[in-house]
């Protein structure tokens, strides 16, 4: 059958007001006696030059010791370059600037502001790596992994570096930089190594430093698409290991529920492939199920990833704007159960939007998609929730716009890429399940208006039917957290001025004020690790549910010196950051 087209709504609700004035279990196997602190340079232990060129020599020359990119605007530092500065000022504040950079992030608090590329700001450098391994093969990986392992040195993986979390940052520190794995297969089936089955699906073997829109681009010519994210730039390999939400995933469940097979380096240097056949345990815990999601730079350092692909659909889409937001997400649940995803944002004031004098206070605005489907029917199924907005709230304005998106890239042209990087930057998160969402919405109106009004806050329609059937490659979900039954991840971002430690205590005070209220609305969720809280209390079993235990049991065993740590981190609490080095807890 011909798939239909899919259909993008776009909805806009706002209130209008017409003034101006508005408003660690037992069992596991012992730690070995590890040193204090992993070395950092200027030490006894940090290892001579002579040493690192024997790490450098095999790699080709790929060891780089690049300075903090910003260095370019301070006078002084060996890398000034008057010249230069303009360009690092102008691409700051892109994704691919920083993405290009071997070793620079979106959120400057990760690098501790200590090289803004603003010439009045201080520059010390001392939130940046030391070493650099530009790794282009698995080989590379391994290295670098050896190395560090052997000299006890920080070793963290950067991709694009646009980790909420600073899990792609630590001082003191090597870096495999993994940007450069690309490649693209694509397989009508694929048999994972030592199964002796092929699996009946179209695939795609993928490079671990692959970016969204690489990986739909490739697709798109051969009329796939896969399970991705909605920025350009989001890499697999921490996308695919923390998760991965997509507008795709209500219908065909999480991106790491599309894994086939993963070829990785493990901590102790081992180049292996996992799948439902062979070194199952790590492939459970690199891709893990629901909220067990390893993840990012725990179990190994991830090469490539074969996912699965389908056949790309076509999308309705519709945005939305408005101010009842407990009642319109109550309604998400069902709307999700006929296949609508998409994003909402919440917003204060949208005073551009209407004429003659009118400000609008506070709103919904909701950009929703429908696969496979047409403007008719995606218009049919928000009739009753606009009837029942109209009569219940006869102020409120509704305003609604839709599009067909055939191919499904397009949706994707329109709709990737309008956020802002290099800033300082707090998000927080919250998975909520439809006994949350339609309980007392007098109670949610509350709890969405302080997390609207405290932050840029945003409700993504990405869970659902698709990711609470799903049966993921090697199977064993035994619990069933939050992402088995969540509809909503309510999600929370806060900037705050680089270089002053009030206000960035404050962004924190700030996201946790407005996370609280939705931590007892769900006390048995979970947020999403990779769009969380650096800091959620519990975070261990908020981000991974009764899996957590499992998991540090996994990683005891395949990291037992904890070559790769990082924070918050499966299994990290045998180390403790204290200023710029890692001390054994
Ligand atoms: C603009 C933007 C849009 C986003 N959109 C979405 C979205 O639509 N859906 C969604 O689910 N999430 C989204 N996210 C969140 C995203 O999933 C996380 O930021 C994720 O950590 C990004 O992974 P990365 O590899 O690109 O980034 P990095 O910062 O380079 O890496 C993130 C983490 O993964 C680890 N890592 C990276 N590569 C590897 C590897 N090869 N092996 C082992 N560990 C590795 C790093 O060490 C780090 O811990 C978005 C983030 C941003 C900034
Ligand atoms: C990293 O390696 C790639 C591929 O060899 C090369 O094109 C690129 O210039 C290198 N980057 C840096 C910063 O050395
Ligand atoms: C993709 O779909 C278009 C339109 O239906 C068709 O013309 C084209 O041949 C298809 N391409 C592939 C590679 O199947
Ligand atoms: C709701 O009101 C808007 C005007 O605010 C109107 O355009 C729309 O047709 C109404 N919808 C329904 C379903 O009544
Ligand atoms: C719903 O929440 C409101 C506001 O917190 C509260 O006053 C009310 O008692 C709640 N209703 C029920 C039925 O629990
Ligand atoms: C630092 O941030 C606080 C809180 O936002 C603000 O009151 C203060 O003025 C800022 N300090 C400087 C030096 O900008
Ligand atoms: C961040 O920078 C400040 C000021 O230079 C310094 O005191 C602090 O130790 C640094 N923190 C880390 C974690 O490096």
């Amino acid at each position: 059958m011909a798939p239909l087209p899919a259909v993008q709504l776009k909805i806009l609700l706002v209130s209008v007001l017409l003034t101006l004035t508005s408003a660690v279990p037992a069992g596991f196997p012992l730690a070995v006696q590890k040193p204090l602190c992993k070395v950092i340079p200027g030490t006894l232990n940090w290892p001579s030059a002579e040493s690192w060129n024997r790490l450098n020599e095999p790699t080709g020359g790929r060891l780089l010791r690049p300075p903090p990119p910003g260095a370019v605007c301070h006078p002084g530092q060996p890398t000034y370059d008057a010249a230069e500065c303009p360009a690092v000022l102008a691409g700051w504040s892109t994704f691919e600037f920083h993405q290009a950079d071997p070793i620079s992030t979106d959120w400057n608090q990760w690098n501790n502001d200590s090289c803004l590329p603003q010439q009045a700001d201080p520059y010390s450098g001392q939130g940046y790596p030391v070493f650099v391994i530009n790794t282009t093969t698995p080989e590379h990986i391994k290295l670098g992994v050896n190395f560090a392992s052997e000299h006890n040195i920080r070793l963290v993986v950067k991709s694009s570096g646009h980790d909420y979390l600073g899990r792609s940052v630590a001082p003191n520190s090597l870096y495999i930089w993994v940007h450069r794995l690309k490649g693209l297969e694509t397989h009508s089936s694929f048999r994972p190594q030592s199964c002796n089955v092929d699996i009946e699906a179209s695939a795609v073997t993928a490079g671990a430093g692959s970016q969204m829109f690489e990986l739909y681009s490739a697709l798109d010519a051969l009329n796939q698409t896969t399970v991705g994210g909605n920025r350009r730039t989001v890499s697999l390999g921490g996308y695919l290991t923390g998760g991965g939400h997509s507008i795709l995933a209500p219908r065909y469940s999480l991106a790491a529920d599309q894994v086939l097979e993963m070829e990785l380096v493990t901590p102790t240097g081992d180049i292996v492939t996992a799948n439902q056949c062979q070194n199952q345990d790590l492939f459970w815990a690199m891709r893990g199920i629901r909220l067990a999601f390893g993840g990012c730079s725990t179990f190994g350092i991830l090469i490539s990833a074969t996912i699965k692909t389908f056949p790309s659909p076509q999308i309705v889409a519709t945005p939305y704007i408005f101010d009842v937001v407990a009642y319109v997400l109550a309604q998400y649940p069902s709307l999700s159960d006929r296949g609508v995803s998409g994003y909402s944002f919440f917003f204060q004031a949208l005073p551009t939007l209407f004429d003659g004098g009118a400000t609008t206070v506070g709103g919904i605005y909701m950009q929703m998609n429908l696969q496979d489907s047409t403007v008719e029917a995606m218009a049919q199924l928000w009739e009753p929730i606009f009837e029942h907005i109209n009569s219940t709230w006869p102020g409120f304005h509704a305003g609604f716009t839709s599009k067909n998106y055939t191919p499904f890239n397009n949706w994707f042209l329109d709709y990737l890429e309008v956020a802002e990087a290099g800033v300082d930057r707090l998000v927080g998160s919250r998975l909520l399940g439809a006994d949350v969402l339609t309980a007392n919405l007098t109670l949610n109106a509350e709890v969405f208006k302080r997390f609207a009004t405290s932050g840029v806050g945003a409700a993504y329609l990405m869970s659902g039917k698709g990711v609470q059937n799903t049966q993921p490659r090697g199977g064993g979900n035994a619990a069933l957290p939050a992402w088995g039954w969540a509809y909503v991840h309510a999600v929370l971002g806060q900037m705050f001025e680089p270089l002053n430690a009030t206000a960035r205590a404050e962004a924190f005070e700030l996201v946790n004020y407005a996370l609280d209220p939705m931590r007892e609305l769900a006390p048995d969720s979970g947020a999403y690790m990779n769009e969380a809280d650096p800091q959620e209390p519990d975070w261990q079993h908020q981000f991974w549910g009764s899996h957590y235990d499992r998991l540090v049991y996994i990683k005891r065993a395949i990291d037992p010196e904890d070559v790769l740590w990082c924070n918050p981190c499966v299994g990290n609490e045998r180390w403790k950051e204290v200023g710029d080095q890692l001390y054994q807890a």
